[in-house]
């Protein structure tokens, strides 16, 4: 066997190693279009699954991340810096978000553009592995649209739901996606319809979650902290949270 083809062997044992080690289960969150709201949905569902079971939310956008800015910090050894060699796994920091009664893990990433290296994509792998033996539930913040950033976790996932916003270019781009994740092996497991205003009736086969459009997405973690009102969005996430437990 060349060196190549037993490279190629060795990555397909260390990516079935991680799908069959127990423990966390690992969200795909990816979208056709950018703008969608796949950022605040992964931050709201993972406040929703960390009231009842440990969950963290990681950015896989290193090109244009931004889940610091919802969370307020950007942390000095991010999965970007593992990705690129300038940190080992253990030191990748997390910022610890309070929502409701638990407290949320989000791993916010550097942008490649700031750290001028190339990551390493096949290094998540490990990260993931070590994030299983930690969480219950592992959400991945994905870019928009296909290329090897946003397939490559979509690949290691065990759960994997297109967000589309309501309205008819971001349908037919999920619709696209999705047939291109089937080409490819990946089973969509559903669709979160975000931004929802029944304005078109567009029908996929496994709606997961219409969120409703809403200013309250913006204010993370706020809303899950009042005491006495419980905005809509709340009971939105919460009941998409009982939904992907049972399913994942
Ligand atoms: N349900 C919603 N209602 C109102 N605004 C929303 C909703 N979801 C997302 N947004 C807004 O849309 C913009 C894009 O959201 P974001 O999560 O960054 O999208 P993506 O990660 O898909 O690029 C943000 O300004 C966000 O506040
Ligand atoms: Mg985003």
């Amino acid at each position: 066997m060349n060196v190549n083809a037993l490279a190629k062997l060795k990555e397909i044992v260390r990516i079935y190693e991680l799908f069959r080690s127990p423990g966390g289960k690992i969200i795909s969150l990816p979208s056709g279009k950018g703008g969608v709201g796949k950022t605040v949905v992964a931050l709201h569902l993972g406040a929703a699954l960390t009231q009842f079971y440990a969950t963290a939310v990681i950015d896989m956008n290193f090109a244009l991340p931004n889940l610091h800015s919802y969370v307020r910090e950007l942390p000095d050894k991010t999965l970007t810096h593992y990705l690129t060699g300038l940190c080992r796994l253990e030191e990748v920091e997390k910022v610890k978000v309070k929502v409701g009664n638990s407290v949320l893990h989000v791993y916010p990433s550097r942008s490649i553009v700031d750290i001028a290296k190339k990551p390493e994509l096949e290094k998540i792998v490990e990260f993931l592995i070590y994030l299983k033996n930690k969480y219950d539930y592992i959400i991945l913040d994905l870019p928009p649209g296909i290329s090897k950033y946003s397939l490559y976790p979509v690949r290691l996932s065990d759960c994997v739901f297109i967000v589309t916003a309501d309205e008819k270019a971001s349908y037919l781009d999920a619709t696209k996606i999705s047939k291109i994740f089937g080409l490819s092996g990946v089973r969509v497991s559903g669709y979160i319809i975000n931004k929802y205003e029944k304005k078109r009736d567009f029908e996929f086969e496994n709606v997961v979650c219409k969120i409703p459009f809403s200013p309250d997405v913006k204010k993370f973690p706020e809303v899950w902290n009042k005491r006495y009102f419980k905005p809509k969005l709340v009971k939105y996430f919460t009941e998409l949270a009982e939904k992907i437990s049972q399913m994942c």
